[in-house]
């Protein structure tokens, strides 16, 4: 494993293995055993998009590592002004341990793997989000004590949060339901991908446009923005197809009673979802957000360390 670009990219045993990790270093964090697995290293981080989370987990994760991180908004460096991605790559090797990189063409992130000789993650593409889903297993994992056989289902937008929880639950064994509008659907190939991960996993996908269908019995609710970042301008025509997409209490009441509630956040109340379930007793997003730092350090500890 020299890169993280993609969950369907990693063997099942390697998914758990950063699982596992993720669960010793929160542990170790909370004892106040230190961990300096990185100390001396240093890792970029190219951002073309906003973040709250993931900037501040990563830095926070990097230092308690005992590493560097370094910041590189795309507004500051030479790749927002048209620098290659090559020359870019070829350069920050010279400096650096490690990339991350969130940004929108998906392919930027898989070229600059390709160029750069020190590893690269994928903190987010328009396709992807691979960091959040570790931590969102993670998260389901501590609540429900074990991830096989429980049915995680994605209800919303065919995004970059779709495609990483279908990777993400075919190499855990997790059933997975996602049920988005028929003008938003998943993207194919990802889909096909998935298919292919999950009959050489435990797991079963459906597909499906019925929301009702997808949420019936699950142990995992999830949803996401309808509109992600990049496509602000469409939002009105969005809004107006996902109505029937909107986990609130009365679609959230066909999941299990125990059903948890996840999402990725930034979040919006009313829209993909409403008060009373993200709000609500079962909700659990302040700890997937928590589990981004200690899943990310996992990463990075597997990618950097010597
Ligand atoms: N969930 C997530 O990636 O959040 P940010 O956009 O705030 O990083
Ligand atoms: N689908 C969202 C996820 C944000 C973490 C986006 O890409 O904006």
């Amino acid at each position: 494993m020299k890169d993280l670009i993609s969950l369907h990219d990693l063997t099942a045993e390697e998914v758990m293995g950063l699982l596992e990790l993720g669960l010793k270093l929160k542990d170790e964090n909370k004892k106040g055993i230190p961990h300096k697995l990185l100390a001396g290293k240093t890792l970029g981080m190219i951002f073309t998009k906003s973040s709250t989370r993931t900037r501040v987990s990563f830095e926070v994760g990097m230092t308690q590592l005992g590493g560097y991180p370094l910041f590189l908004s795309s507004n500051d460096i030479q790749l927002g002004r048209g620098e290659t991605i090559h020359d870019t790559a070829k350069v920050l090797e010279r400096y650096l341990d490690g990339i991350m990189i969130r940004t929108y063409a998906h392919s930027d992130v898989v070229e600059l793997a390709e160029e750069a000789n020190i590893p690269v993650i994928n903190a987010l593409t328009d396709l992807l989000h691979p960091c959040q889903v570790l931590a969102d297993l993670m998260t389901a994992y501590e609540h429900k004590g074990r991830l096989e056989g429980l049915k995680f289902a994605y209800i919303g937008d065919g995004n970059n949060m779709a495609h990483s929880i279908m990777y993400g639950c075919a190499k855990a064994g997790l059933d997975c339901a996602v049920a988005t509008p028929a003008q938003y659907q998943c993207d194919a190939e990802v889909a096909e991908n998935a298919k292919e991960d999950f009959k050489a996993g435990k797991g079963q996908l459906l597909i499906t446009q019925d929301p009702a269908e997808a949420i019936k019995d699950a142990d995992i609710v999830y949803t996401d923005t309808w509109v992600s970042m990049g496509q602000e301008s469409e939002k009105a025509q969005k809004i107006k197809v996902f109505g029937d997409y909107q986990v609130n209490k009365e679609l959230f009441a066909k999941a299990k009673s125990d059903a948890i509630f996840m999402h990725c956040l930034p979040a919006y109340r009313g829209f993909e979802v409403t008060e009373d379930v993200i709000d609500g007793p079962q909700s659990v997003i302040f700890d997937e957000a928590e589990n981004r730092l200690h899943a990310q350090k996992a990463v990075m500890a597997t990618l950097m360390a010597d």
